[in-house]
């Protein structure tokens, strides 16, 4: 591929295309990029660099990755990695990257849920992989139960101390250990920048349990994951499975869940949202752009196409 630069107008919708994350300094794009599918190992590197080149030259700053993304784990950081090399440090302060640690990462004991052993470790690797010196965000990937949550937030605290991280942000923790967090995240100086939860059109979870007013009442950012249900929600399965699509992995996304009474619920929502003269992802989208407190959606794309008709929520 040629060499890139990126597009001069990238900031030209500045206006619609940003939003303050909590009370803190930091300006999300309200459309977000990640890395879980489509940026691994076993996928074709120009096609990621495309998707990239296109998120950034239409202002996503903001690409979400983890220690695990892939497959094989690690592979999607690499693929940051290479795009970095290959296009974007001169854009580095213009970016605004996270990853995460919490999920199954290496074998034995120290590879896998909330360790100050695990954390810091794991990022050391993420960084490597990234070929950054810094992350602007990391997340605590998941709740553990049994680790005490003074070890994972001291943990948490120390590497924005090291300089290897700008801000900390925490995702699916329950609503009581995200309290917990907030106050003792603040206590060290390094408060809450960010939850990511899974909020959507059938998934309301953060709004009935009461977190995403929690994060809006202190200031912290609420990013939303899946905003798509992983696809569900866009045209992509209205009628039948198309050969290429995620379901058809048969991994994080089943055929059984599409059962008759969704297909018959989305097909609704398709004509709703055709009513109001948009198509249902865009529609989608913009219901959780909508609600209070929300920064962002995090959304995945297998292709440029996605990304331009998904873009269309900000307007
Ligand atoms: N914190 C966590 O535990 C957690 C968990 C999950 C995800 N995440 C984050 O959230 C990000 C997004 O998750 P996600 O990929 O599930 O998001 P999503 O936006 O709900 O789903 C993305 C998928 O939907 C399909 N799609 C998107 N736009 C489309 C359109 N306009 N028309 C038709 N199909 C469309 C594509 O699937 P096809 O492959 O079928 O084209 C695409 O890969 C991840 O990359 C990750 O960064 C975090």
């Amino acid at each position: 591929m040629e060499q890139y630069i990126a597009a001069e107008r990238r900031y030209m919708e500045a206006d619609s295309m940003y939003r303050r994350c909590g009370l803190s300094g930091v300006l999300l794009p309200k459309v977000s990029l990640g890395f879980w599918h489509n940026f691994g190992g076993n996928d074709s590197y120009d096609r990621s660099r495309e998707i990239v080149r296109y998120a950034f030259d239409h202002g996503i700053t903001h690409f979400d990755l983890a220690n695990n993304y892939g497959p094989p784990y690690g592979s999607a950081e690499e693929t940051l990695g290479r795009l970095m090399s290959d296009d974007f440090r001169p854009y580095r302060d213009e970016l605004f990257i996270s990853t995460k640690a919490g999920y199954d990462m290496w074998p034995g004991p120290y590879g896998n849920w909330g360790s100050r052993k695990y954390l810091m470790a794991s990022l050391d690797q993420s960084l490597r992989r990234m070929k950054l010196d810094y992350v602007d965000l990391f997340y605590s990937h998941r709740y553990d139960p049994e680790t005490p949550l003074e070890e994972t937030l001291q943990a948490l605290t120390d590497i924005v101390r090291q300089g290897k991280a700008l801000y900390i942000g925490i995702s699916r923790w329950p609503l009581e250990a995200l309290k917990f967090a907030c106050d003792y995240l603040r206590r060290h100086d390094t408060p809450l920048l960010i939850y990511q939860g899974r909020l959507n059109m059938l998934d309301r979870a953060p709004v009935t349990e009461g977190i995403l007013d929690f994060c809006r009442a202190e200031g912290i950012g609420f990013i939303s994951f899946s905003p798509l249900a992983q696809g569900l929600l866009t045209d992509r399965y209205l009628n039948g499975i198309p050969d290429g699509s995620r379901m058809t992995q048969n991994r994080f996304l089943k055929e059984d869940m599409l059962t008759p009474d969704l297909l018959r619920h989305l097909q609704q929502l398709n004509r709703e949202a055709e009513s109001q003269g948009r198509t249902l992802a865009e529609m989608a989208l913009r219901w959780i752009l909508e609600q209070q407190g929300v920064t962002s959606v995090l959304i995945g794309a297998s292709s440029t196409g996605q990304l331009e008709k998904n873009l269309r929520c900000i307007r």
